[in-house]
């Protein structure tokens, strides 16, 4: 059964006056939860699982992906993870971080949610481990990479099944320089998780003897490249890095082909130029070659099972959002299993989440110090529409978890 709640929707009682007015973030009820908010009963009660994700915007398509795959896992245990039944709450984070600590707070504080599972934005994800940290909330971040979350701010029961921002992209800097290239320009987002990824390919490139020639940005999400664009043009590099992802991904790599600059300079990047957008890219994104913890043609019995049962129960093909919120319940399934479902088991349950390996469709994963993943970084080239593997850039990737203080 799902029962979906709107703003305008005279149950959301302790919705604060200015949300209600304002309008942000619409807050979903789905499986086996009451239709009004309850706290969740000592015993017997099923996993009340908070899902703080982009329904909208930008990563829009991203957040679905995530929630799709996340749905999978805990439908392929039917319908519980660990034996106890799992209920679903929903809210729309927009990538808004502006609005993260009171959606969170909503999550937490009114919904009573056992788990918190988001997000997208690093940002937004900032916001939340704050507020897991506080409330003492178990977290698993299914994609926001900000390096903070598994660096300084890390904590026992915060965890990632995604990636951090230097994970993903350290080791593209010395993939670009093997190639030949000698004087580089980056482009993204201004924030987190765009800065963030671009110093870690500059870390590596650098490292590897090659220099950067121009650093561009815009704010985050704006889509007009065009006068960007120009000036990588005039300033004539080697190659291009770029991170963008989902909405703003697809007309990035549309406008630097219109441009002809697909023919002239290649185009490298984080794999989420690419990853869940290159079915809208088409033929501009041939050619393109990103670094990620997936390709679509991993050769594993895990990915061949997890593209088979996610188009059967979605209609898509599994991209790494879909993976990552896949991983994420099956983590959570690990913990759970380890007290027979007994969610008031925290500790145990959280010892057990670290020590987890995972036989993923992304391959083999297992996890640090800091609760973030041990991972295959492969670099891909798009043919034939997909993002074909071409060799393993970096095996077993862990982040140096600057900053973090935990142990073991
Ligand atoms: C992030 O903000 O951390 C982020 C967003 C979208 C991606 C990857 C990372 O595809």
């Amino acid at each position: 059964m799902t029962k979906k709640l709107t703003n305008s929707d005279t149950n959301l009682v302790g919705m604060s006056r200015r949300r209600f007015l304002t309008g942000t973030a619409g807050l979903t009820i789905l499986g086996g939860a009451s239709h009004f908010p309850m706290p969740a009963l000592a015993q017997g009660s099923p996993l009340k699982v908070g899902l703080m994700l982009p329904y909208s915007g930008t990563f829009a398509k991203l957040g679905k992906f995530v929630d799709d795959g996340f749905r999978l896992y805990v439908e392929q245990q039917g319908g519980k993870l660990g034996g106890r039944e799992v209920s679903f709450v929903q809210v729309d984070d927009e990538s808004k971080p502006e609005a993260a600590t009171d959606n969170m707070n909503r999550l937490v504080g009114r919904e009573k949610v056992d788990v918190v599972v988001g997000t997208v934005h690093s940002g937004v994800a900032m916001a939340m481990v704050k507020v897991a940290r506080d409330t003492n909330t178990m977290l698993i971040i299914p994609n926001a990479g900000a390096n903070e979350a598994t660096g300084p701010m890390c904590a026992p029961h915060v965890f990632r099944t995604s990636f951090s921002n230097w994970q993903v992209c350290y080791p593209m800097g010395k993939v670009v320089a093997d190639a030949g290239h000698k004087k580089v320009v980056t482009i993204t987002w201004r924030y987190a998780a765009g800065t963030q990824m671009v110093d870690a390919f500059k870390e590596g490139f650098t490292k590897a003897g090659g220099t950067i020639a121009g650093e561009l940005a815009l704010p985050f999400p704006e889509v007009e490249f065009q006068a960007l664009i120009t000036q990588i043009a005039t300033l004539k590099p080697d190659a291009v890095f770029a991170f963008f992802a989902g909405g703003g991904a697809v007309k990035f790599v549309k406008d630097y082909a219109a441009a002809g600059l697909n023919k002239s300079i290649p185009l490298y990047g984080a794999g989420f130029l690419t990853d869940g957008t290159i079915a809208a890219q088409g033929d501009a994104a041939t050619g393109i070659k990103t670094t990620l913890h997936y390709a679509d043609n991993i050769d594993n019995p895990a990915n061949k099972a997890f593209q088979g049962a996610f188009k059967a129960k979605t209609g898509n093909d599994g991209d790494i959002y879909a993976v990552q919120g896949f991983d994420g319940a099956a983590l959570l399934n690990v913990g759970l299993t380890a007290v027979k479902g007994d969610k008031a088991a925290r500790e145990t349950m959280v010892t057990a989440m670290r020590a987890a390996k995972l036989d993923s469709p992304r391959g083999p994963m297992s996890f640090s110090k800091a609760n973030n993943p041990i991972q295959n970084i492969y670099l891909r080239e798009v043919k034939n529409g997909r993002n074909e593997l071409v060799s393993i850039a970096q095996a077993n990737v862990e982040d140096p978890a600057r900053g973090c203080k935990l142990t073991g």
